[in-house]
């Protein structure tokens, strides 16, 4: 293998930037291409048959660039996509999922943790069935958040409305006692300090993406294709199947490297 080609990062749209921002400061030797499927973003209110298309359209255009490891940057493309996507490829593929079950699991001490994700995501049952094969006695809250993408798409997770969005669906966890809530979608990170801010700072936030670096980083050790070489460092592409404007200012704000991003058309 070719240590120096690229880890590949794939999600609906800008979500997948949290994973990235944490690969960098993880992962400071290696080359990085991110695709985010804006145009067709929300993948949470879809069908799981469309997003296993829709991540394989993903993989394919990514595995052009010659990607030695592809990240499924997107918890609703892990929750349905994951062992399809990972039987077609001949490279090592990681969700988001598992790694935030793990660090979940480690963080509480009462047993009752709450996920938050797309509607996708939840309806999967996959942070519930994952949790319960590792610590069975844990009681796990599930909630669909469907509002939360759509304010960090259109770059308004600084706003005022943002914080009333974020008061308004997590109410129902309120009461529920749970010490732990696993962000369950890559894009909840933008919005971390109001969701910190509603639950308080007794309830420590598990981001599932951030947690998955860790295990990239795993894989490339045991896969032995790790990036000794330093003079190839950092390079980063960013891809976009939507406005790169929009995409280009929310990476931009979000990330400590300059993005200039690229249009794909994943129909093409
Ligand atoms: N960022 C994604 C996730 O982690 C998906 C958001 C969406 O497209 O609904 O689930």
């Amino acid at each position: 293998m070719n240590e120096q080609r690229p880890i590949g990062f794939i999600d609906s749209g800008v979500g997948g930037l949290t994973v990235v921002k944490e690969a960098l400061r993880q992962l400071p030797n290696e080359a990085f291409v991110y695709l985010g499927d804006t145009a067709r973003c929300p993948y949470g209110p879809r069908p799981a048959e469309q997003v296993v298309t829709f991540t394989r359209q993903m993989a394919n255009f990514l595995m052009k660039q010659e990607i030695k490891l592809l990240v499924i940057a997107c918890n609703t493309a892990t929750a349905v996509a994951l062992e399809t996507i990972r039987e077609e490829l001949p490279i090592p593929v990681v969700g988001v999922i598992l790694p935030g079950t793990r660090a979940a699991v480690k963080a509480t001490t009462t047993g009752r943790i709450g996920v938050i994700g797309t509607q996708g995501t939840i309806k999967s049952h996959s942070y519930h069935r994952a949790i319960a094969a590792k610590s069975s006695q844990t009681q796990i809250f599930g909630l669909a958040c469907p509002k939360f993408v759509p304010i960090v798409e259109s770059n308004e997770y600084h706003s005022s409305i943002a914080k009333k969005v974020v008061a308004e669906s997590l109410k129902p966890l309120r009461g529920k006692k749970i010490d732990t809530l696993i962000l369950g979608c890559t894009h909840y990170p933008l919005l971390r300090p109001l969701i910190q801010n509603y639950m308080g700072p007794a309830i420590t936030l598990i981001d599932s993406g951030a947690e998955t670096v860790g295990e990239v980083s795993v894989l490339l050790d045991y896969f032995n294709i790790g990036n000794p070489d330093p003079a190839n460092v950092g390079s980063c592409h960013f891809f976009t199947t939507g406005s790169t404007k929009m995409f280009d200012e929310i990476a931009n704000d979000w990330l400590p490297v300059k993005v200039t991003s690229e249009h794909v058309d994943l129909g093409k």
